[in-house]
């Protein structure tokens, strides 16, 4: 009788807490990223450094992110924009699941630039007033699911850079209150190449 009564509560509560889609299902996302594998790979894990892994960046940034494509306006770009044109909002949050749950491989960082990139990671750049990134994406680099920081060690430095350049061009304009923007304006190439580079070995 208890039991019944609890499971009862417990469904309830969870349809007051639901979307109008529901969460999202791994193994049916799997299913339905047969066309995401040209790029990412078919675990997300990408072999070319242009294009992002996908594997072990979390379900709500990932999310986000699909729903910004499909939007096109904070965030766009040519390849992405007719992979996410006809995609559901379910189709999203299953394919977003799956990725979610697979594990990132490793990527090495360039030894010349470890020790500045680890400089300016760990503790910021002082004299631009640039905060460390550590804050946000983690000593290891694993992000904040929670708080849609993305996991960053063992993604592709080309991959990072070319982010952290159209977030200071704002061509990339996703972060909210420009928490990217306002740190890569203060930012030289140079310190783009050492960070990105350091976050690509970091784990
Ligand atoms: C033709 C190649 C190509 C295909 C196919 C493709 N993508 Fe992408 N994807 C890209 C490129 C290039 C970027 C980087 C775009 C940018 O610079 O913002 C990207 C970025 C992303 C990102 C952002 C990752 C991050 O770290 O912020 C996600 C998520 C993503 N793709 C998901 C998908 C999904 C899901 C599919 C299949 C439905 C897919 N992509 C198919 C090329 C592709
Ligand atoms: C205050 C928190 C915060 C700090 C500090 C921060 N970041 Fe970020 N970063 C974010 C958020 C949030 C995003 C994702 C924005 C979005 O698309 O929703 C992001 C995204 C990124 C991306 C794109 C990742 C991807 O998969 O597309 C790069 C690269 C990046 N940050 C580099 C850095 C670097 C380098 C530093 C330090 C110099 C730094 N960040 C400091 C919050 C932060």
């Amino acid at each position: 009788m208890k039991r019944i009564a609890l499971t009862g509560l417990i469904v309830a509560a969870t349809c007051l807490a639901m979307p109008a889609w529901s969460a999202g299902d791994a193994a049916t996302g799997q299913q339905k990223s047969g066309i995401c594998t040209a790029c990412h790979g078919a675990d997300g894990n990408s072999a070319a450094p242009t294009f992002p892994k996908l594997a072990g960046l979390g379900e709500a940034y990932l999310v986000k992110q699909l729903h910004e494509f499909r939007r096109g306006e904070t965030r766009k770009d040519p390849s992405m924009a007719p992979m996410v044109a006809n995609l559901s909002d379910q189709d999203i949050a299953d394919i977003a699941a799956f990725y979610a749950s697979r594990e990132r491989s490793f990527s090495v960082a360039s030894e010349e630039l470890v020790e500045r990139g680890e400089a300016i990671y760990r503790g910021g750049i002082s004299g631009s007033s640039v905060g460390a990134c550590i804050g946000c994406h983690g000593p290891r680099g694993a992000g904040n699911p929670a708080a849609k920081f993305p996991a960053v060690s063992g993604q592709h430095a080309q991959y990072l850079a070319a982010q952290l350049m159209k977030f200071r061009s704002g061509e990339r304009s996703n972060d909210p209150n420009r928490m990217m923007r306002n740190i890569a304006n203060r930012m030289t190439d140079a310190e783009i190449q050492a960070v990105t580079s350091y976050m690509a070995g970091l784990y």
